[in-house]
């Protein structure tokens, strides 16, 4: 078994076909494969290696050239996408070896961390990767914001296709990208899919000619769902004016979903709405995202309490080894194991997954301790909390 990485007109009859079986519904007519290369320029800058055996692919798995904010730092991240392996070939190492070869080759090139959309989150556990929040669904009947309706509200709303709006929207992901921690951006082939396939609306808050917050959505028909994407908005009076907006389509649909932020309150937004919200966390398809820390240089510099403590990262291809975490200046310094013996901090063993939850706000130390993803003594716990404080991440993208 040999891997190699294809180029991108390879991957109609290589890699194409693999995910074809394994994520869509099959058998497709035998000519269907040339309507996939539309989909090729999407996919240009994407690394995609394949395992081949005799010269015939039999797993294949790729990595999207992302970017990600990490409580403040954006950082090039490696979005994992793709995996699939022949149903004759499974469970023989194949995509354990690409996953391998592909990480080290991100991390080549810069890539400290990485994040996917998991079949089965214990499979990726065991890669370093650690769950993080999914997205809630807030479902809502209109009229429920109608006392917004009478509200003025300085500020002002546009209102086009995702076609005509599409520098607005990559400029606000951007700005999102900069202002919250967890918020990952696809790279400008990918993302423009959304410009070229011009199939939602697209409703943008400017307040004093900045925009502010933005929402892109569909409706099924009259009296049905106005379906939203992500609402995002960067001040309570943009998302009040995005509210306000949707309040007008009171008479027209009969309830509205939009998805928010693990950590938004849609039951705050207003007297008398009846909300529901709603995450779905299935397998294999409704996945929460995962993520994981690829290279201790990611923590250098980030915002933290003063705390120190010294860690040792067990069983893992990329982060193996003791570190000292010192947070006294207020920005992580990371130190390598030769400078460790100076100072006698309390120490904590820690899988990827473990510092990974960690690093991304995910989960308390002593939670991680539960998962059986660190040995954690009560004073590293406390180091740990002042060095990582708790931050929900906000992924947002989908890939
Ligand atoms: C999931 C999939 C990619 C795994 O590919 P594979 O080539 O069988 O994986 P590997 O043989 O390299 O497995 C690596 C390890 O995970 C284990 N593993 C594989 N599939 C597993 C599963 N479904 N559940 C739990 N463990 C699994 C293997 O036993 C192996 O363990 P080991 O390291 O102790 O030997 C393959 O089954 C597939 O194509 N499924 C359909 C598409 C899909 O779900 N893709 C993933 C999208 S996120």
């Amino acid at each position: 078994m040999s891997i190699r990485r294809l180029t991108p007109g390879e991957r109609l009859t290589t890699s194409f076909p693999l995910q074809a079986y394994s994520f869509d519904e099959t058998p497709r007519p035998a000519d269907e494969a040339e309507s996939m290369r539309d989909w090729l320029p999407y996919q240009e800058g994407n690394r995609t290696l394949v395992a081949e055996a005799d010269g015939t692919a039999v797993a294949c798995a790729s990595a999207i050239p992302m970017r990600q904010n990490l409580r403040g730092a954006v950082l090039p991240m490696a979005g994992v996408a793709g995996l699939a392996s022949h149903p004759l070939a499974r469970r023989q190492g194949h995509v354990r070896d690409l996953m391998h070869q592909l990480l080290d080759e991100m991390l080549d090139e810069g890539h400290v961390l990485s994040a996917l959309y998991p079949f089965r989150p214990s499979f990726y556990e065991r890669f370093g990767y650690v769950g993080l929040p999914a997205p809630r669904t807030a479902t809502f009947p209109p009229d429920d914001l109608a006392a917004l309706l009478r509200v003025k509200l300085p500020g002002e709303l546009v209102w086009q296709r995702t076609g005509a709006g599409y520098d607005e929207y990559a400029a606000f992901h951007d700005r999102c990208l900069v202002q919250r921690h967890g918020f990952a951006v696809l790279p400008e082939y990918r993302r423009i899919r959304v410009r070229d396939d011009d199939n939602r609306w697209l409703v943008t808050a400017r307040v004093d000619g900045v925009t502010e917050g933005l929402l892109t959505y569909r409706i099924d028909g009259y009296g049905g769902t106005l379906e939203g994407g992500h609402l995002l908005a960067t001040s309570p009076l943009a998302r009040a004016l995005l509210l306000q907006f949707l309040a007008r389509h009171v008479d027209q649909v009969e309830r509205v979903s939009v998805v928010v932020a693990p950590d938004d309150l849609p039951e705050l937004w207003a007297t008398d709405l009846g909300v529901v919200c709603e995450t779905r966390v299935t397998r294999p398809d409704e996945s929460a995202p995962m993520a994981r820390v690829l290279s201790m240089d990611a923590l250098a510099g980030l915002p933290a309490d003063a705390g120190c403590c010294r860690v040792e990262l067990t069983g893992d291809r990329w982060l193996a080894g003791t570190y000292l975490l010192d947070g006294t200046t207020g920005q992580l310094e990371i130190r390598s194991r030769a400078s460790v013996g100076a100072v006698d901090p309390p120490s904590a063993t820690l899988t990827a997954a473990g510092l990974s939850a960690l690093a991304y706000g995910a989960l308390d130390p002593a939670e991680v301790v539960v998962r059986g993803l660190g040995d954690v003594p009560t004073d590293a716990m406390l180091e740990l909390r002042r060095l990582f404080p708790r931050e929900l991440p906000y992924l947002c993208a989908s890939f």
